[in-house]
């Protein structure tokens, strides 16, 4: 009789598991009747076992209202049962600082929680059982099978090497998951450390601007009022922007560096345990298969649980994906993803942008004002500081990137092009004087030339920067990190965060297997030494003395 009891435990360990996931998840253990399940998930299409392993609660039958305020990510995915609201479907889409968001997640991975408890409560009775009951059984007459022998030590092998393989595809997923994991975020951050180093640069180019005169002539003092402002504004944006994400990064980080040391660990406790569990049995070292079941208990109820953590984080990281696309589709609508990767405030990119045209619409202009009323022109010496003997051909003037208004402005044909603006300006240096006055024919001393060359080269600057501000002005660069993760990051994070789910699942299962069956060939084994030599003493001697201490745990 006794043997069989490990036996329909782990048979109904396995029932329930199974049937956790095949009656449409979360569902099948609380009121609601199973319903349909399909597995939709948009970009996956795996074999039907492992899609509804994944199974998340029926999507398909009931479609989420539309909500009309604000724009809500991912709403189909993340239309799921919310045990902190009655059970009722949770509406309000992807938001990880909303509880109910990660209670209705969390809520689908109940069945591996449920089954963790179960496994904990009836393995644990049972092992009780078996110990107090091994002096009744003892009794017993041993009916040795050696069909059943030969079964069990088979099934035990089995087990064993499902095990090992379901140990090499936890470690190898979890390397490839590390590693894409460390991937997406050295994305993220290099991201937002690009458009801080961007602003910062503008910000060096307006200090620059400030500072800069030509011939006398400073820029506006309006104009270098509006320069400290951005200025300010561009230095706090760019300094938020790269501690908001240097903090984010250590965090996560530190929690992709322990999942991946929990997981080595794991997989090394379970390939130790199946190993010694495989050879104590065959050996018939029973103390030690005893000490090992035990352990194993333990190991497995964890386990189960964190397939559990794991299935939770597939699918946040699934919702996030699919929220991450919509809002590329949305990106001007008020969404939850804000709080992620926070475009620079609009005020703050409209304002950069209109002063970095106007400083760099006052910079040519300065330019080509000296050109006009005083290179070209031909003093006579008594006025002293526009006269420095300039002859030769006249200089042409700037092409001026913007009007007044600052609308963008077309160059004439006799206007110079900004990136040419220095080699051209180069011909018109003339050698000068000690003094200062020219001697040779020319309309520029060296000096001016290169103050007209560093307001030229501070104009085209941050004309060049001005896309970089409209891009953050209508969050381009968010749309674009965001597509670049959903495309070329996701199907890996997906992928990955799967494959480490699925050797969870299979070395829990192949564990629990394996050490349901060293109990019971163990028995087994017992059985057949007992059938060998019936009244040998000695044998009596050792399985006393085998079996007490698991009585006394
Ligand atoms: C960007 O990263 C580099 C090195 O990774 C660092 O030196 C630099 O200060 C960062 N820029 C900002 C604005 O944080
Ligand atoms: C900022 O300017 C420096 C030189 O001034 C340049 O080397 C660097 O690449 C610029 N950074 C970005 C992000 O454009
Ligand atoms: C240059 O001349 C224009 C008119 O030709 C005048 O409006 C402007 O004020 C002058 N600028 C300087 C700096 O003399
Ligand atoms: C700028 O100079 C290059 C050669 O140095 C020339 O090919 C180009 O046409 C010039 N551009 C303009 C707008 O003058
Ligand atoms: C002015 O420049 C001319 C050359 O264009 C030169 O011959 C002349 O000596 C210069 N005058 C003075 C006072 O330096
Ligand atoms: C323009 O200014 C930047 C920064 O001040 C400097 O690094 C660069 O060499 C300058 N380029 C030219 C052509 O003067």
């Amino acid at each position: 009789m006794l043997p069989k009891w490990p036996m329909l435990l782990s048979l109904l360990a396995i029932f329930i598991f199974f049937s956790s996931f095949t009656h449409g998840g979360s569902q099948s253990h609380f009121q609601s009747p199973p319903l349909p399940d399909e597995y939709r998930e948009e970009k996956n299409e795996d074999n039907v076992v492992f899609s509804r392993l994944f199974a998340e609660g029926p999507n398909v039958v009931v479609e989420p209202p539309v909500q009309s305020s604000s724009l809500l990510l991912a709403a189909k995915r993340t239309y799921r049962k919310d045990p902190l609201n009655g059970f009722n479907r949770y509406t309000g889409g992807w938001n990880i600082d909303d509880r109910h968001y990660w209670a209705s997640v969390a809520f689908t991975a109940a069945p591996f929680f449920i089954t963790a408890l179960i496994w904990f409560v009836i393995f644990g009775l049972c092992l009780l059982l078996i110990c107090v009951c091994s002096r009744c059984y003892k009794r017993e007459p041993y009916g040795y099978s050696p069909m059943a022998y030969a079964l069990s030590l088979i099934f035990l092998v089995l087990f064993t090497i499902a095990a090992i393989i379901g140990c090499v595809i936890l470690y190898t997923g979890q390397e490839k998951f590390h590693s894409s994991t460390i991937n997406t975020l050295d994305y993220v951050v290099h991201q937002a450390n690009d458009t801080a180093d961007n602003l910062m640069n503008v910000s060096v180019y307006l200090a620059a601007a400030k500072q800069l005169s030509v011939d006398r002539i400073l820029i506006p003092a309006n104009v270098q009022t509006d320069i400290d402002y951005v200025q300010t504004k561009i230095t706090s944006s760019a300094s938020t922007l790269s501690t908001k994400t240097a903090g984010n990064k250590d965090d996560i980080e530190h929690l992709i560096e322990s999942v991946r040391v929990a997981l080595i660990i794991l997989s090394i406790a379970m390939l130790t345990l199946t190993f010694l569990g495989l050879v104590f049995s065959i050996f018939g070292m029973q103390i030690f298969v005893y000490i090992l079941v035990i352990f194993g208990w333990i190991l497995i109820t964890g386990t189960l649980i964190l397939c559990g953590i794991f299935l939770v984080l597939h699918n946040v990281t699934a919702d996030t994906c699919v929220a991450m696309d919509e809002w590329i589709q949305n990106p001007t609508a008020r969404t939850a993803l804000d709080d992620i990767l926070p475009c620079v405030d609009y005020a703050t990119a409209q304002e950069t942008l209109t002063k970095s045209k106007e400083v760099s619409y006052n910079l040519v202009d300065i330019v080509n004002q000296v050109i006009t009323n005083v290179s070209n022109i031909n003093f006579s010496p008594n006025f002293a500081p526009f006269y420095y003997n300039q002859s030769g051909p006249v200089l042409p003037i700037l092409c001026n990137l913007f009007n007044p208004d600052l609308t963008s402005h077309n160059c004439g044909p006799a206007e110079v092009d900004l990136d040419n603006a220095t080699q051209v300006l180069n011909n018109y240096v003339c050698q000068v004087s000690p003094s200062g006055i020219c001697i040779t024919p020319g309309r520029l001393t060296p000096t001016l030339y290169s103050q007209m060359a560093a307001a030229v080269n501070m104009s085209s600057g941050l004309y060049h920067y001005s896309p970089f501000l409209v891009g953050l002005q209508n969050c381009d660069f968010v749309r674009e990190t965001f597509g670049d993760i959903y495309n070329i990051h996701c199907p890996g994070l997906l992928q990955y965060s799967k494959r480490v789910y699925v050797g969870l699942v299979m070395v829990t299962v192949a564990v629990l297997l394996s050490v349901t069956f060293w109990i019971i060939y163990a028995r087994e084994r017992r059985h057949r030494v007992h059938k060998k030599e019936p009244m040998s003493k000695l044998d009596e001697g050792v399985e006393v003395k085998e079996d007490k201490p698991t009585h006394e745990e």
